[in-house]
């Protein structure tokens, strides 16, 4: 009865990572449904940290089916890498499916990322450098390489040399580069292939089983629904589908069978790479915000740009994504503020108040966010394990956010690990029908 959507409701790096992680303890799979490498999902247990790029935060469940899909743009380096890390520390990943349908990134495509961001100059979007842009590209173009394909060498080899000759061409007369050699990146490939290949199978009917059972599937999204290549702030989006929609297309389960959508954010608001962000504060809280809540990118390190909390940007991923509730995190951050804002709207130059995001928001210049401040409080947080408990400021900011946002919040974060979240049980009953010990 319970196939939850988990889903970034901003800019990414939402801390989905942690809300995955805490619901896979009842799941019977997770499954990542879009992006590639350019996501990095924490997962905090006792003293533990783990950064997933590749593997869904429920791997450390190991009674759990973890499925990466076919929405997802897999390099097949780094997913050896980030398995003999986790082999390394002990986790067992013999439950780990990739789908024979997700694409492959290969060095082209990083190098492609490169090339075409120098060329971008002022506008460029910042990307993560991980050839997400040009490996989505090459399959909506019908020349992507498949993790089917690819494990298969003939097939892989076949394929290569088609598509590197393309590229080649590419990189030597529009780039003035040199090419690629096929045979070296045959000889490094062929060796994750044979690594990979265990895993690889066909995964729509494992998907559609597992939702099926009682305990159904969590669908682990990446990135954010403003980063979405069709309803994010574009061009500066990625290239894939992190929106709610998106885990029916990257997993081939239909849309009558999702259960329940939740959205995470954060209790501000953070953006890596460049675009608009209205509520961006480029100020000593701003920084405040990014060294409390160690706000650095956790698969480039870059530092994350911090603002307020933007009520239209949740509206709007309300809206989207059709959010049943909100998960609600780092409250613990915004501790020691005096005041603390909330972007309620926009008003432009020619006074016009805007409750609702504009379509062509990124390129906007006469927009300014319309704040309400709350007091602060000082208190912290992170030992708190229940709304009553906490300070009564904090208390009414989150029933404030609740009240603008109009989704009803289904659990409170107050720090990284499992234990430091607070639960709505009769929101959590009413939205995802099921109680979560
Ligand atoms: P994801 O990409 O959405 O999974 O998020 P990231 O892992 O990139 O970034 C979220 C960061 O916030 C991670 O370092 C988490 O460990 C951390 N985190 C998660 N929840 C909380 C919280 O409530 N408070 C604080 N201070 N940190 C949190
Ligand atoms: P998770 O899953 C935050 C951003 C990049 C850049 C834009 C395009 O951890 O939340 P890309 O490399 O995808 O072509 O870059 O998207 N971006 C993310 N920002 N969290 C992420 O993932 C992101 N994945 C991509 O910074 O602005
Ligand atoms: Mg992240």
């Amino acid at each position: 009865m319970a196939n939850i959507v988990i889903v970034g409701a901003q800019w990414g790096d939402e801390a989905k990572g942690k809300i995955v992680d805490f619901l896979a303890q009842d799941a019977a799979m997770v499954v990542r449904y879009g992006g590639g490498n350019n996501a990095g999902h924490t997962v905090t247990v006792g003293s533990e940290e783990y950064k997933f790029h590749l593997i869904p935060a429920g791997i450390l469940n190991p009674n759990i089916l973890c499925v990466i899909s076919d929405g997802v743009v897999v390099d097949p380096g780094v997913l050896v890498k980030e398995l003999s890390g986790l082999k390394s520390r002990g986790v067992d990943f013999k439950n780990l499916k990739i789908s024979a349908s997700a694409h492959v990134i290969l060095p082209y495509h990083c190098l492609q990322d490169d090339f075409q961001e120098s060329r971008r100059g002022d506008s460029a979007i910042g990307t993560t450098g991980r050839g997400i842009g040009p490996a989505y590209s090459d399959k909506a173009t019908r020349i992507g390489i498949r993790m089917g394909e690819f494990v298969d060498p003939a097939r892989f080899e076949a394929r290569l040399n088609t598509v590197l000759a393309e590229k080649n061409a590419l990189f030597t007369k529009v780039y003035g580069a040199e090419p690629l050699d096929a045979g070296k990146i045959l000889a490094e490939y062929s060796r994750y292939a044979a690594e990979l290949k265990p895993y690889v199978q066909d995964i729509a009917g494992l998907v559609f089983e597992a939702a099926k059972t009682p305990s159904g599937v969590i669908f682990e999204g990446a990135q954010g629904t403003l980063l979405d290549l069709d309803l994010g702030t574009y061009p500066y989006v990625t290239s894939s589908h992190p929106i709610a929609g998106g885990a029916c297309i990257g997993t081939g389960v239909g849309p009558t069978m999702i259960d329940a959508v939740i959205g995470v954010a954060k209790s501000y608001t953070t953006r890596v790479g460049k675009g608009v962000f209205p509520t961006e504060l480029d100020n000593e809280t701003g920084s405040y915000i990014r060294e409390k809540g160690h706000e650095y990118g956790t698969t480039t390190g870059r530092p994350r740009r911090c603002g307020w909390l933007d009520i239209v940007v949740l509206r709007y991923s309300a809206r989207v994504n059709g959010l049943s509730c909100l998960s609600l995190g780092h409250l613990d951050v915004l501790s020691g503020l005096d005041s603390v804002q909330i972007g309620v709207g926009y008003s432009t130059k020619s006074g016009e108040t805007l409750d609702q995001l504009p379509s062509d928001l990124p390129f906007r210049t006469d927009i300014e966010p319309i704040y309400e401040t709350l007091p602060g409080w000082s208190e912290d947080l992170s030992a708190i394990r229940s709304f009553e408990n906490l300070p009564l400021n904090a208390c009414n900011y989150v029933k404030r956010v609740e009240e603008l946002a109009g989704i009803p919040i289904g659990t409170l974060s107050v720090g990284p690990a499992r234990e430091q979240t607070i639960l709505f049980n009769d929101v959590l009953e009413r939205t995802i029908r099921k109680r979560l010990s």
